[in-house]
């Protein structure tokens, strides 16, 4: 069972080169040194597409470029060509489900978009809890926008709108993009009739036909690119997207309480039910949900490294977050200076990432860095550190044979697996336990 570690990038909050208070590509390629050196296999951006910002790019403008701030293709280029040469695979972030308002097909292609008259139903913007429907007076219709009135959703009915994205796909897949993660996969169609119920907005079965066919697409290109796709469902209906794409997020593991009797039946299920030629994926964080650090952490650095320990020890592929392998808890954003326009903002997931004990490397950075405690630098130099400790385990996870997982018999508050010749064991408690007679600190994972 093949996998790897994926490092995902929010890029305005990842390294800045020109002192412009905005992480940028050519800031993401000077840390290339210090992906390799942590071990990481994959880095998925978050999108680096022109947006207007209304959803901090995940309200795409231009599909074929980069955006301004974070530099040009030419940088995108430069990125690719360098984490190639350090084995580092370069995965961007497909936003298909909706464009921004501002994207020139709005205007000069209306029949890309999902239109109605008058409010057809009962769907509801994830953003604002109203309506779904905003009315564009320049047709007296309305446009569907599952997330800001600001991201018109495409109508995946239409197809010119399947033709443009097999060109975008391309446009990508010929630069050396080595897969994409889908922004919305599981809300992608929507029901052709327009029904009443979320069940008619999301999680249609005609999304899986769209992604076959962004296979036959990444067919084309050897070695094939991987399509991930934020599958945001219960577990339950996860695997039916694993028929075609490579990896689809497991949402129902990241957003479980950090408990054994909570996590443990979740990966069971995962793996009872994840077809043969499938690999699971874990995370604990994103530019979504509050970093493991504070919510699986709570304060405590022990229980974030036996998050880690969990994250890269278990089968298949792990996505850390930007700041997981520091620790890095939620930035302190005041209101003054929230950005984000959904509730609860998710501003203190995105803060930027401390590279040094003084901070100095961000200017006037676009969203508050109040803590640098837990920072790159210092626990660079610090070999008993929590990025030395994740930068082992990443190591470590190599040995870990391909072939699946088993729960083994284990005491209270210990989980015990085996991975192919290895056992790994991790005390869930902070209590100190007991496995075949080996004393397990609180938190503390091993793999004997
Ligand atoms: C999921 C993305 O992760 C999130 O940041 C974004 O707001 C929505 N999709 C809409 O694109």
């Amino acid at each position: 069972m093949p996998g790897g570690v994926i490092y995902q990038i929010y890029p305005r909050s990842f390294a800045d080169s020109n002192g412009d208070g905005v992480g940028d590509l050519p800031g993401l390629t000077s840390k290339l040194d210090y992906l390799q050196w942590l071990g990481v296999d994959v880095i998925w951006s978050s999108p680096t597409f022109p947006s207007p910002n209304a959803d901090w790019g995940y309200d795409v403008a231009d599909y074929c470029a980069v955006h301004p701030d974070l530099g040009t293709v030419d940088d995108l280029d430069a990125l690719i060509a360098g984490a190639r040469r350090r084995s580092i695979e370069v995965w961007l972030d497909l936003v298909p489900n909706h464009t921004s308002d501002q994207h020139p097909w709005f205007a000069e292609h209306p029949e890309y978009y999902v239109w109605a008259k008058g409010i057809p139903n009962d769907w509801r913007s994830v953003f604002t809890g109203k309506t779904a429907w905003r009315l564009d007076k320049r047709f007296d219709r309305r446009y569907l926008h599952q997330f800001t009135p600001e991201q018109p959703d495409l109508d995946w009915w239409a197809d010119a709108v399947r033709d443009e994205f097999d060109r975008i796909l391309r446009f990508w897949f010929d630069r050396g993009v080595a897969g994409f993660r889908i922004d919305v996969a599981h809300g992608l169609i929507n029901d052709k009739l327009l029904r009443d119920g979320r069940e008619y907005m999301r999680e249609r079965p005609e999304a899986h036909e769209i992604f076959a066919r962004w296979q036959e697409v990444a067919r084309e290109y050897d070695p094939k690119p991987t399509l991930m796709g934020e599958t945001y469902v219960s577990l339950d209906k996860l695997t039916a997207y694993y028929e075609h794409l490579d990896l689809a997020q497991n949402f129902d593991f990241c957003r479980a309480e950090f408990e054994l009797d909570e996590l443990r039946p979740i990966v069971e299920q995962t793996m009872r039910e994840i077809p043969e030629n499938r690999v699971p994926i874990w995370f604990g964080s994103n530019h979504d949900h509050s970093r493991m650090a504070t919510r699986w952490g709570k304060g405590d650095e022990r229980r974030h490294r036996a998050a880690l320990f969990l994250l890269l020890t278990l089968p298949g592929w792990a996505i850390l977050y930007q700041g997981d392998e520091i620790a890095l808890a939620d930035g302190k954003v005041p209101k003054s200076r929230v950005t984000d326009s959904a509730r609860p903002p998710r501003d203190p997931e995105r803060t930027p990432l401390p590279w040094t004990p003084s901070g100095e490397e961000w200017r006037d950075p676009w969203l508050p860095l109040t803590n640098t405690s837990r920072n790159v630098a210092d626990q660079r130099d610090d070999p008993g550190s929590t990025l030395h400790y994740t930068r082992q385990l990443i190591e470590q996870r190599r040995q870990l044979a391909d072939d699946g997982y088993e729960t083994l018999p284990s005491s209270d508050g210990v989980w015990a697996y085996r991975r192919g010749e290895r056992t790994c064991v991790l005390n869930m408690t902070d209590a100190s336990a007991k496995h075949e007679g080996r004393t397990l600190e609180p938190w503390q994972g091993l793999i004997l």
